[in-house]
Parts: C-alpha cells; sequence; structure tokens
C-alpha cells in the first residue's frame, strides 16, 4: 500500500521536486498538539455515533496522546513524501494501530482538518496574546502611577501644543492596548464555530455529529456551510490584522521613545539593559530593541498584506494556496508575541528624567490655549480669544518671553479686564491645573482613570 493517503489513484509515484515543493511539514509541525485535539474529538464522535467501537476510539485518543510526546521529543522521523503535519500523524497512528488508525479519517477531509486544527491554534495564541497584552497594560499603568505627578509637554505635529501628565500620557497606551484586545476577543467570537464535517467541501453521508464535537472542542457553534468552510480564512486575517495594529501602537511608542532618549529631547533614561553599544564609537548607547520593533511592524502589516493577496480571487473551495496561510500567520504571532514581551519589561524599568523635562517645559507656550480658553469663559468668541492670543504669543516671541512675564499693561492693552485673574492660568502647572473635561488631563481626571484601570487590569 502506497505510503501516501491519496495513493490508490497514482500509478508511479510523484517526482521529489513535487514533494519538496509542495510539502508545509517544515512550517506546520507547530501545528500537532491542535491537530490531535481535533482528531481526538472527532474519534469520540465517531464513537459517539456508532461508524467505530468505543474501544477503538479509546485506542486512537491514547495512541495520539502517545504521538504527541513523540513528535514533542523528536522521535518521529519528519518525511517530505508526508506532506504535512497530519498525515504525519496520520501515518504514525497507523503506524501503531493498523486497522483501527485507518478509521480515523472517516467523514472527514484534510481540509475542514486543517482549518480546525488552525482555529484551535489560534484560539489559544489569540487568548496567550491577550495575558501578554494585560501584562503590558500593567506595566504602562504601573508607569502611570510612578510618574503620576509629572507634567510633560504634549506634542501635535511633534510641536509643542498643551501640557499633560506623564500619567495621562502612559493611560493613553493602556487605552490603545485595550482596544487591541477588545480586537481580539471579536475576532475570537467568529472563529469559534466548528469546520470539522464540512469535509472536503460538501459535508458527509455518514451519520457524522458535529455538535457533538463543537462541544468536546469548546466551540460555540457550528460553521453552516460546508463548501465556505474549506476556503475560510477570514479569521487569520482578522488575527493578522489584530496583530497589525498592536504592533503599529508599539511601533509608535518605540519611535517616541528613540526621540525621547535623544540629547535633543533628553526625557528619558532608557534601561542599559535593552540597549546596545557602537563597535566604533565608545560612547554610544543605542535604542535598538525599539528600533528594531518599530522596524518589525511592517512584517507584521506585510504578513497581513500577505493573507489578503493569497486570499484574493480564489474561488471555491479549498485551494493550496491556503497552505501558504501559516507562514505569514505564524510570523506576525511570533514577532508581536516577541515584542509584547519586551516592551513589557521595558516600560517597567524606564525613567522619565523628571528635571530635565522641567528645566525646560515653559518654553514652547503650553499655556497659550487655556489662556484662549480663559478669554472665552469672559465672552470673548472664541475666534476673537484666538486672534488676540495670537499676537500676545507673537509679543512674546519677539522679546523672547514667555506670557506669564507679559505686564498687566499688556494684557489690558490686549482686552480689558484680564488682570489680575489671568495670572492664575499662566505657566505650565496652572495651565493643566485649569484643565476640567471628562477624559482630559485634568489631575482628578487622570486620578479618577488610573483607579478605573487600577480596577481593571491590576484585579
Ligand atoms: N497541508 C495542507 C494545508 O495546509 C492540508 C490540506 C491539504 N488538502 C488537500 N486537498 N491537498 O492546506
Amino acid at each position: 500500500m502506497s505510503q501516501k493517503t491519496w495513493g490508490g489513484r497514482f500509478e508511479g509515484g510523484v517526482d521529489a521536486l513535487t514533494e519538496l515543493y509542495t510539502e508545509s511539514i517544515s512550517f506546520d509541525r507547530r501545528l500537532f498538539r491542535h491537530d490531535i485535539l481535533g482528531s481526538q474529538a472527532q474519534a469520540k464522535m465517531l464513537a459517539h455515533v456508532n461508524l467505530i467501537t468505543p474501544a477503538e476510539a479509546e485506542a486512537i485518543c491514547t495512541t495520539l496522546d502517545q504521538i504527541g510526546d513523540d513528535l514533542e521529543a523528536g522521535k518521529i522521523p519528519i518525511r517530505t513524501s508526508l506532506e504535512d503535519i497530519h498525515t504525519h500523524i496520520e501515518s504514525a497512528l497507523i503506524e501503531r494501530l493498523g486497522d483501527t488508525g485507518r478509521k480515523l479519517h472517516t467523514g472527514r477531509s484534510r481540509n475542514d482538518q486543517v482549518v480546525t486544527a488552525m482555529k484551535l491554534w489560534t484560539r489559544d495564541a489569540l487568548d496567550r496574546m491577550d495575558q501578554l497584552l494585560l501584562d503590558v497594560q500593567k506595566g504602562f499603568i504601573e508607569a502611570a502611577e510612578t510618574h503620576k505627578e509629572m507634567i510633560i509637554p504634549g506634542y501635535t505635529h511633534l510641536q509643542r501644543a498643551q501640557p499633560v501628565l506623564a500619567g495621562h500620557y502612559f493611560l493613553a497606551y493602556v487605552e490603545k492596548f485595550q482596544r487591541d484586545r477588545e480586537r481580539l476577543m471579536d475576532c475570537r467570537k467568529r472563529l469559534n464555530r466548528l469546520p470539522l464535517g464540512a469535509a472536503a467541501l460538501a459535508g458527509s453521508s455518514l451519520p457524522i455529529d458535529r455538535r457533538h464535537v463543537a462541544k468536546t472542542l469548546g466551540f460555540d457553534d457550528l460553521a453552516h456551510n460546508s463548501l465556505d468552510v474549506s476556503s475560510d480564512r477570514d479569521f487569520l486575517i482578522e488575527y493578522v490584522f489584530a496583530l497589525s495594529m498592536i504592533a503599529i501602537h508599539l511601533g509608535g511608542w518605540a519611535e517616541e521613545w528613540v526621540l525621547w532618549s535623544t540629547t535633543e529631547f533628553g526625557f528619558l533614561n532608557l534601561p542599559d539593559a535593552f540597549c546596545t553599544g557602537s563597535s566604533i564609537m565608545p560612547h554610544k548607547k543605542n535604542p535598538d530593541v525599539l528600533e528594531l520593533m518599530r522596524g518589525k511592524t511592517s512584517r507584521v502589516i506585510s504578513d497581513l498584506n500577505r493573507l489578503q493577496i493569497l486570499l484574493k480571487g480564489l474561488p471555491l473551495a479549498y485551494n493550496r494556496d491556503l497552505q501558504e496561510d501559516k507562514p505569514a500567520v505564524f510570523d506576525a504571532n511570533d514577532t508581536v508575541e516577541a515584542s509584547l514581551i519586551i516592551a513589557a519589561a521595558i516600560v517597567r524599568k524606564a525613567q522619565l528624567k523628571g528635571e530635565q523635562i522641567a528645566a525646560r517645559i515653559e518654553d514652547g507656550f503650553l499655556d497659550a490655549t487655556t489662556l484662549m480658553e480663559f478669554l472665552v469663559l469672559r465672552g470673548v468668541p472664541l475666534r476673537t480669544a484666538h486672534e488676540i492670543v495670537g499676537k500676545m504669543v507673537r509679543l512674546c516671541e519677539k522679546r523672547g518671553c514667555r506670557l506669564a512675564d507679559l505686564s498687566h499693561a499688556d494684557f489690558d492693552s490686549a482686552y480689558l479686564g484680564l488682570t489680575p485673574e489671568v495670572y492664575e492660568v499662566l505657566g505650565v502647572s496652572r495651565a493643566l491645573m485649569a484643565f476640567r473635561s471628562e477624559g482630559s488631563t485634568a489631575p482628578s481626571e487622570v486620578a479618577r482613570q488610573l483607579d478605573l484601570w487600577k480596577v481593571r487590569v491590576m484585579a
């Protein structure tokens, strides 16, 4: 009998080049645990509907466990002639159990089997990713707590804009990571429908019980259309899209901290343990980890793109192209996983240089917008107030001073009745204290949000 699971129809063997070209074992090996889980659920169901005996199901399940351990220990030879992980496992089963092993594939096809294994793998990967994100969130919350009272410049266009509390800054990323987690959970919901039993593309004429399998494997529902199942890789695109958003968030943060750690900014001391040196310049401490985090974002985005291009224009149902989904998914997964782990470590160890930030905090008119709003509170139409403050800033620039340095006479000539209260909103810390809207950087708001996050995330 042919070694191949599909050998019967073939007269001669296939060319070695074909075997080498079509194999996926080199990259789908890592699905072995999930493939085995799917097969065990299948065997239990087959016994449940009397297509095999309970003893056969028992033997299949136990032997599959042993095969899993042997694969883990490298005791099962990997052969390109056996194509993929599914065939390796089934062949090992048949080797060990003979005819009983030959019954496992009843009522299924590799087409629904591979989607099932991928879904089970992705579901676990997604849950692990969620935990890693949670840990990064904790790191950012701890940093928010540590730097709670520090005022830093907020930027738009990388130009100084308005003051914010450092706590507010760190919590901004906590929000982004929360949306990332929500995206993962949303993807999980749609993913969690059982493919198995769709068989090759049309279902089976055997009395299989798909709901039994769904229950065993913890799927919420069945994927309802067998033709759809064999071609569905939406869940992988959704997962990798969610990963790409995480990578984009991490990459933006990394870029920010690369800048912040420059002499020019001088906001940040990156921990030595997460930097590297130069082979020629003895003084250098380079933020390579953060640069790579920024750089690796491109891998994840292109993995998403690879998957989209792979699926584009595919007719129903299964096409072998789909085998190429795995390298992209694994690469995106592993890249983001590694980035999250190191991001959590960096944020926990990094120190903002409070004194250096404070030394230049009054530069850049961070209080100008609060001054404008102060005018609005006194009945000045917003556009007029904008114009007035703009002119004051111009005056300051000419004199080389700050808004708070302007005299009573300067303010009175700009708009009558501003003094003396105007000085209460001038200067960066007073400007900061003036904030009050919900979600703003007002100290009470930041404290409230920090408390909320602590309850949500730290529990
Ligand atoms: N290794 C294949 C994949 O990953 C398994 C499915 C093969 N199905 C087939 N009809 N040749 O997609």
